[in-house]
This record gives C-alpha cells, sequence and structure tokens, in this order.
C-alpha cells in the first residue's frame, strides 16, 4: 500500500504537534505497519481513508490511536545492562551519601514506555535492602503515549518482553505468574507510579528529583524541540542531582543547561558552580 506524500505529512504533523516527535524520512517506512492494527480495529481500508477520516471527522480518540501507533515504544528490563551496574555501583551510592540525613531519593523516567526502566529501578533498590532501609523512595514514570502508560501501570509483561534483559532468578523473584503472562509483584508495583505526561508539559510534580532518565527519548526531536526538553529537564533535577540518557545520546551541541560527568559514564549534571569539579573537560 502506497502512502501519498500529503497522507505522511499530515501524519508527520499531527505526530510532531502531540509529541515533538519527528517523522523523518528514514522512519516512514514504518507507517503502515505502525498503523496496520489502526486499521484492522476500526475497519478501516487504507491510510487515505484514515487521513480523511481524521482531517474531516476530527475523531479525537482516532487521531490519539494514531499518534500512540507512531510512536517508538521500544524498551527492555534493564537496557543496555551497563547504566544500571553504573547506578547500582557509583550513582546510587554516591546520592545515598549525600542525602544521608534526610534519607529520601527521588526518580524520574522521562519517556518510559511501557514501564520496564522504572521497575528496573525499583527492582534493583529492592535487591539492596539494607542499603535502602528506612528510606523514603520516589521512583515515577512519565509519558506521552496514554496507551503504553496504561500497561505500564498494569505490570504485566509477556514471555519474550520478560526475557528480554531479567534473568530466571529476578522473574521468579520479582513477577508472579498470570496465564501465559508475568505480573510484577505488588512489592515493586507499589515503589513506582506512572502518569501520562509529555516532556512538554509541566514535570510530574513540583520540585527536583535526584535523577532524572530520558533515554532513546529525544532522538527524534529536533534541535529547538530537544534544547526545550533540555530544559525542561534542567528545570526538574536537583542542583548536585543526575541526567541519565540514552547509549546514543549526548548533550554536546543541543544544551549549555549539561555536561557531561567526569566519572560517571552516561551522566549529566547541570552546569553551574556546585558541579565545576564533576564535569569533563570540555562537554
Ligand atoms: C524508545 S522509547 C524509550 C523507553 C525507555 N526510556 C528506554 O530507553 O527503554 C521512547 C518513549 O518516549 C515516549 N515519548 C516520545 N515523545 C515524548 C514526549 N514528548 N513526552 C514524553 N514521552 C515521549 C514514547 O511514547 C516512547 O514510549
Amino acid at each position: 500500500m502506497a502512502i501519498s506524500d500529503s497522507s505522511s505529512r499530515i501524519l508527520a504533523g499531527l505526530l510532531e504537534a502531540r509529541t515533538g516527535q519527528q517523522l523523518t524520512m528514514s522512519r516512514r517506512w514504518r507507517i503502515e505497519t505502525a498503523l496496520s492494527s489502526v486499521l484492522r480495529a476500526r475497519k478501516i481500508e487504507s491510510i487515505d481513508e484514515l487521513i480523511a477520516e481524521l482531517v474531516m471527522n476530527k475523531d479525537a480518540r482516532l487521531s490519539e490511536e494514531v499518534v500512540e501507533a507512531l510512536l517508538n515504544n521500544e524498551t527492555y528490563f534493564f537496557r543496555d545492562r551497563a547504566p544500571f551496574d553504573m547506578l547500582h555501583k557509583e550513582l546510587l551510592p554516591s546520592i545515598r551519601t549525600a542525602r544521608a540525613s534526610e534519607r529520601k531519593l527521588s526518580i524520574w523516567s522521562a519517556g518510559c514506555s511501557t514501564g520496564q526502566e522504572a521497575y528496573s529501578i525499583a527492582m534493583m533498590i529492592a535487591e539492596d535492602p539494607l542499603a535502602w532501609a528506612g528510606w523514603d523512595i520516589e521512583i515515577v514514570g512519565t509519558d506521552v503515549s496514554r496507551a503504553v502508560i496504561d500497561r505500564a501501570r498494569e505490570g504485566t509483561f509477556t514471555h519474550f518482553e520478560v526475557q528480554r534483559g531479567l534473568g530466571i532468578q529476578q522473574t521468579i523473584r520479582w513477577f508472579e505468574e498470570k496465564g501465559d503472562q508475568w505480573r510484577v509483584v505488588d512489592q515493586i508495583r507499589s515503589k513506582v507510579r506512572f502518569e501520562a505526561r509529555s516532556l512538554f508539559d509541566a514535570p510530574p510534580r513540583p520540585g527536583k528529583f535526584d535523577l532524572v532518565l530520558c533515554r532513546n527519548v529525544l532522538l527524534y526531536f529536533d534541535n529547538n524541540k530537544r534544547r526545550m526538553a533540555f530544559d525542561r529537564m534542567a528545570e526538574a533535577v536537583k542542583p548536585d542531582g543526575g541526567l541519565l540518557l540514552g547509549a546514543g545520546e549526548t548533550v554536546i551541541g543541543q544544551t549549555e543547561r549539561f555536561a557531561a560527568d567526569r566519572d560517571m559514564r552516561g551522566i549529566y549534571r547541570l552546569t553551574g558552580g556546585e558541579n565545576a569539579d564533576r564535569r569533563a573537560t570540555g562537554t
């Protein structure tokens, strides 16, 4: 099924207006596959018919379904592993030292998709009970897509999703079998809160976080939107807190609000007096 240029322009405009994400030429080949489930569910024959429906009937629910289908929600537990090892061995212990008197830790997973990133952190903390005994811990995940947030809240994953990133021991410890699916146990689910919200809206609550994760979200923003997203996150990170980006993402040439931490790979610190000794030179 060929998609006309005008149809892909309308879809690209809709996606960008709702999420800031660009439907670049290299992603356009995905349109048909991405929208096939919407077409099937709505009994719509073609993408052009879908566009006509969107333009003429202004069906808000349909346009939300279309935007959600066009988003890339790829994620898995302990994605890329190394950043989680770094959090476990370096960043979280440093926060524990810095907050030893108040014993409060707050983490925001921005663009959390179906919740694996937030749940991975909750599991990591639960696996270190002595270190975190008596701590008040907040983990919040947000995503622009209501569909993925509903799934994240439900905390139920297929066998394939659980296998991607988790070993047998962790699966048995932190999930219960529900038919052919796996549900995150209450002990972990109750530690994580999810909210449908765009990065361009206010952060999930007033006040600042010790750690913000925004991994594999900024890739499809244009430079202007990426800068705006960095500004949002700069307002949400504590002066001595950290921002963790995805493996292929950087702040270089994108924002002056953050700079790479000299010692912790993937962690970015707010620029400003307090962090001068933590920043890598030249970034
Ligand atoms: C590729 S997933 C990454 C998930 C997770 N952070 C990871 O690295 O595994 C990107 C997520 O960002 C979300 N997203 C895209 N634009 C967004 C925006 N403006 N605000 C919040 N979330 C957004 C998408 O819906 C998607 O679930």
